[in-house]
């Protein structure tokens, strides 16, 4: 059935008249009225806390963006894809990293099969293969045990897992080396493998599809590199694959008995959670690996029954986007106060942008609001002292999701107290602000002068009334790791609902893939660059006198 467009909905309207009050709002005066705002802005689940108190709205702008959500009806649109309608209508798919997730014990079927028991199938491969590995049972072609591990992959088939063997760092094996290699760029796999032993290096090419050109590239390389010390049937000891495509890993000349099978209802910026995942539970053990499944699982468990006004996935979504309609905020700063959740924000660039970065419904009409805002960010505290400057005192205003762990994973005394002290002191200053009134009585203090102290307030005064989230969670682990993607994944899924976009397809990555292979053939001298305009032609014409092609 059609989906009505969204600013037509009553629940809409009701919340478009709201927005005229609440553009007047002060942050200060709401926690000053309020005293129950933090208690009634917080919810806790699956091992995380956010508390969404720090953003322009009140319990009733709550009440009604709740309205929202039921009116465009996320309840029903969430149990579709939980249950594997084919809701990824471009692609006819099932959209189901969430049974990738799922117990033993549970079965869902899915074209007349159950799913579950073949995800666990994969799971045992996944445990046996990497048991081998990390105990030093799986040998090298000249008998050593395997130390570096590269992931050759690209999109989701890198980002994931790259992020998450970061983020369990503490937990990793401590013979294994992880490298990871997307770029096509050549200086990527340039500097992995001069890190690297042909006899002790375990290749896993990682790609859905198996004809990613950037990921071919570099599997060839690899290859090539691997067989000027050893020969053809070495290869069966160094080189494995996750995909889809059984037939394109054979013409590859891998095994498929050194395959990793996942399946067409998995996105790729959702298959962290598949195979893809190989890497990480290589790192960290199949044992673990398991706990990052179990602490999705938990989340999806929420995100399925906790009511609406509890459930986190529905709040965060909801709130960012009242900030995106309503504040007009066309970026989020992701903030992880946690130097393992260094690619964190890069992991949910894509989850984010490559899923809603769309511009028509599902019908295909022109969606009439904008959609997914920028998505982009740092650690904390680095990203204090580059450029936080703009976040507190720039034009446009910025949300920001703060995320920290209340425990360290490290022992070293001193840093924890003081990171989560500037974690908080962030999230309060672009609350509060700092008053003309404030940065008067700071100077007259100093003892400055009249006339400097009247130079200096507009330069030191800070607007605030700046929204931001912030997540915790006890210590990051591998059970916490998991509810945090899993959260984001749920996030980015009700945002799609509520701007009625196919969060599932990523058409808007093809068109420069056409192209750069009709550029790569004018670069490489096979056809005469003439088709283009005389930029593309001039910057096509130096690089290949540069080459001397
Ligand atoms: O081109 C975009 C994309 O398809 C992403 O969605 C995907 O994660 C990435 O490329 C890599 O794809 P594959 O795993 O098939 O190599």
């Amino acid at each position: 059935m059609r989906q009505p467009a969204l600013t037509t909905l009553a629940s809409f309207k009701a919340l478009e008249s709201h927005a005229v009050d609440a553009r007047h709002w002060q942050l200060r005066q709401l926690f000053a009225h309020d005293a129950q705002r933090f208690p009634s802005l917080t919810v806790d689940a699956a091992g995380l806390f956010l508390d969404y108190s720090k953003n322009r709205l009140t319990s009733t702008t709550v009440d009604l963006l709740l309205d929202l959500a039921r009116e465009r009806g996320v309840e029903a649109r969430r149990d579709a894809m939980l249950s594997g309608e084919k809701i990824n209508i471009t692609e006819h798919r099932a959209v189901l990293h969430t049974a990738l997730r799922l117990p033993r014990s549970k079965s869902l079927t899915v074209d007349g099969q159950d799913i579950v028991a073949d995800v666990h199938a994969v799971l045992d491969h996944v445990k046996e293969f990497t048991d081998q590995v990390r105990s030093g049972a799986w040998l090298g072609h000249t008998g050593k045990p395997i130390t570096d591990v590269v992931n050759v992959g690209i999109g989701g088939s890198d980002l994931g897992p790259k992020m998450a063997v970061l983020a369990l760092r503490s937990y990793a094996h401590p013979r294994l080396k992880m490298h990871f290699v997307s770029n096509v760029d050549g200086h990527d796999m340039d500097a992995a493998l001069a890190l690297v032993d042909p006899e002790t290096t375990l290749f896993i090419i990682a790609s859905k599809t198996f004809v990613t050109a950037e990921t071919m590239l570099n599997a060839g390389t690899a290859r090539t590199w691997f067989l000027k010390t050893a020969k053809e049937e070495d290869l069966a000891r160094h080189f494995v694959a996750v995909s889809t495509n059984t037939e394109a890993v054979k013409a590859f000349g891998i095994d498929p008995a050194n395959m990793f099978p996942f399946w067409d209802w998995v996105g790729g910026r959702y298959s962290v959670w598949s195979a893809i995942g190989l890497a990480v539970a290589l790192a960290v053990g199949y044992g673990y690996f398991s706990d990052f499944l179990a602490g999705a699982h938990a989340m999806d468990e929420h995100f399925r029954s906790a009511p609406l006004q509890q459930n986190m996935p529905v709040l965060l979504a909801m709130v960012g986007f009242w900030n995106r309609q309503f504040l007009e905020a066309g970026s989020l700063s992701i903030a992880p106060y946690h130097q393992d959740l260094n690619r964190f924000p890069a992991y949910l660039q894509q989850l984010d942008m490559e899923s809603n970065g769309k511009r028509v419904t599902r019908d295909g009409a022109d969606v009439d609001t904008p959609t997914c805002p920028v998505v982009w960010g740092e650690c904390g505290t680095n990203a204090q002292h580059a450029y936080f400057q703009l976040l507190h005192q720039g034009t446009d205003v910025t949300p920001i999701d703060f995320i920290a762990a209340l425990r360290a994973t490290h022992d070293l005394p001193g840093h924890h107290d003081s990171l989560l002290a500037n974690c908080f002191a962030q999230s309060e200053a672009f609350m509060t602000g700092k008053t003309a009134d404030e940065v008067r009585a700071d100077l007259t203090a100093q003892k400055l002068s009249a006339d400097e102290i009247e130079a200096l307030v507009p330069h030191k005064t800070f607007p605030g009334n700046r929204p931001s989230n912030t997540i915790l969670m006890d210590q990051l682990t591998p059970s916490t790791l998991g509810a945090l993607i899993a959260l984001y994944e749920h996030k980015t899924f009700v945002q799609g609902v509520l701007w009625d976009v196919n969060s599932f397809d990523q058409w808007g990555v093809e068109l420069g893939k056409v192209l750069a292979k009709n550029i790569h053939a004018e670069l490489t001298g096979e056809v005469q660059p003439e088709r283009h305009d005389s930029s593309t032609n001039g910057l096509i014409v130096m690089a290949k006198a540069a080459q001397h092609i």
